[in-house]
């Protein structure tokens, strides 16, 4: 299952597979990948991670803050800001996405701890996004940026995939995983899956206007590996049910 910004683990994400890889029997097969990996799990749950990452998920923000303040971000800044944190909002969906695949396949179980972070950095960088736009494009005139909204398809469908976010952003807590139960959180928090088919769809309609689709291409493979991934998982395990026996 994945979230936006789920609990740091989300409900049983840090639950030990059914035959995880660090098992005896892999280890009986081969040592030396099962201590890599161990070892792996043990710098991801280093205290040192999370603020790390953390730091390196605020680069790009202080990047193009930084870039506004110097004036470097070429002959456009307000498109700069508008187009580079619209990147950071995609690029942070799809690592959060990334989270599940690569802990199942590496065994690197640890990583789940980072899921919740990364979520809500895909949120953060889209409510700059939002602000960049409705401050710079639109002067912050509310009525302007609801004519826009309703007026242009593809803002329209950025606009959804953020509203789509908040509450997600808002019950990543263990708390609000307590409060809702964990079948309703699981199932609010696949919203996630529709939040980055949006976003793609708002860049490919963004881009399809200047015929110009090679980075959009590029989202588009690595999300259909993602939720393709998600597809395949989904299909074993339901033909892996056993089937209840007919009378
Ligand atoms: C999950 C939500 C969103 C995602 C993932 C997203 C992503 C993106 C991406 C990747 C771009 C293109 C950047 C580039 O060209 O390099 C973009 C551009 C843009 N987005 Fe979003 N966006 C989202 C929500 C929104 C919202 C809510 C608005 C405004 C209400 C918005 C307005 C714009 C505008 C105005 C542009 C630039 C268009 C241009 O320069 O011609 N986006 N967005």
């Amino acid at each position: 299952m994945q979230t936006l910004g789920g609990p740091a683990a989300g409900p049983g994400a840090l639950r030990p597979a059914a035959n995880p890889p660090h098992s005896p029997q892999r280890a009986a097969g081969s040592a030396r990948p099962v201590n890599a990996m161990a070892r792996i799990n043990g710098w991801l749950l280093h205290p040192a991670v999370k603020p790390a990452v953390f730091v390196l998920a605020l680069l790009p923000f202080a990047s193009l803050l930084w870039g506004a303040v110097a004036d470097t971000l070429g002959p456009n800044p307000a498109e700069a800001l508008i187009r580079g944190t619209g990147d950071w909002t995609l690029r942070f969906l799809c690592l959060t996405l990334t989270v599940t695949p690569l802990r199942t396949v590496s065994g690197w179980h640890a990583l789940a701890r980072l899921r919740r972070m990364l979520g809500l950095f895909a949120f953060f960088y889209g409510c700059c996004h939002f602000l960049a736009f409705a401050w710079l494009d639109m002067g912050l005139d509310i009525g302007a940026i609801l004519r826009d909204i309703a007026k242009r398809p593809f803002i329209l469908v950025g606009t959804l995939a953020l509203l789509l976010m908040a509450p997600l952003a808002a019950t990543s807590f263990n708390r609000a995983v307590k409060a809702l139960g964990a079948a309703r959180w699981q199932a609010l928090h696949r919203a996630v899956y529709a939040i980055v088919l949006l976003g793609l769809l708002h860049f490919f309609w963004m881009r399809a206007g200047k015929n110009d689709f090679a980075e959009v291409g590029v989202y588009a493979v690595v999300i259909a590996l993602l939720l393709g991934w998600r597809l395949r998982r989904a299909w074993q395990r339901a033909t892996a049910r056993p089937r209840p026996s007919g009378k």
